[in-house]
């Protein structure tokens, strides 16, 4: 049984067709990509999964459950989390505060305490993200003091910080240089073994080849290619997807 398993997905918006019969499936403990032009409905993917916009049709189930209707905080609660192309910061929180409102149980006892005692609460799983994301050196910096790499990260981390079974990435890589996108390469390849498995969305093609397992590729709404990064990357289907015309003799796709 697959961790996550969407089936004939169609998303609307008004009458333009987002989405259309996408099948999708990740496994525990993989990373799977999802690439595509601008305008693909890469976005809306993860909207719909994690309940940002709702499926106009398919079924959506996560670790067995039918998640399809389920409103966005449930699925979270389930262990689904997602990041935001435009990051999301609390730019006037600190990034050690920034991870540690994101793992907070929705307890009623939490709840309280919080309430009554506000830096109570365990800090323990924010610790664990600056660890692993090697984020001790900017721990008690603002977000807006940061680079935009460092920033890229927090906002992993605080994805991160719940522990999630699944965290749907949107162009983590956006904005990185090489070396901070090998990083984020290195960071996401640790993160099933702690237990959380990634679908990530990005142009990056040397971040999208490296990492995953299985790559689909979208285009107008459809998945017009799945398989292992290197089957994808000579298809000639996602070289014309990329490129809006059949690909001369030689060409692959991330020779944009
Ligand atoms: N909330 C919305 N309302 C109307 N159209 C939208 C909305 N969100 C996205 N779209 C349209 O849906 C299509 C897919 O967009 P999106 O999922 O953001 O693509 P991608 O992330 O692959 O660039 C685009 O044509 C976009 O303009
Ligand atoms: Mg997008």
């Amino acid at each position: 049984m697959s961790l996550l398993d969407v089936d004939n997905l169609s998303v609307k918006h008004g009458v333009l067709i987002a989405l259309d019969g996408v099948r999708l499936r990740v496994d525990e403990g993989q990373i799977v990509g999802l690439i595509g032009p601008n305008g693909a409905g890469k976005t809306t993917f993860i909207d719909t999964v994690t309940g940002f916009t709702r499926a106009t049709n398919g079924q959506i189930t996560f670790d067995g459950r039918d998640i399809t209707r389920a409103p966005g905080h449930q699925r979270s609660l389930a262990g689904l989390v997602r990041t935001f192309q435009s990051l999301e910061l609390f730019d006037d929180m600190t990034v050690l505060d920034n991870l540690a409102v994101s793992t907070q149980s929705p307890s009623l006892w939490a709840t309280i305490t919080d309430a009554l005692w506000p830096k109570s609460h365990d800090l323990s799983h924010a610790h664990r993200v600056l660890d692993l994301l090697d984020l001790w050196p900017v721990a008690d910096r603002l977000p807006t003091e940061l680079s935009n790499g460092q920033r890229h990260v927090v906002a992993l981390g605080r994805a991160l910080a719940s522990s999630p079974r699944l965290v749907l990435l949107d162009e983590p890589a956006a904005g990185l240089d090489p070396t901070e996108t090998a990083e984020l390469a290195a960071t996401l390849r640790k993160l099933p073994a702690i237990g959380t498995s990634v679908l990530v969305v990005d142009h990056d093609m040397s971040l999208i080849m490296n990492v995953c397992d299985t790559v689909h590729v979208l285009d107008f709404g459809k998945v017009v290619a799945s398989g292992a990064p290197d089957q994808v990357r000579h298809n000639p289907k996602v070289i014309a997807a990329y490129l809006g015309r059949p690909p001369a003799p030689g060409e692959h796709a991330d020779e944009r």
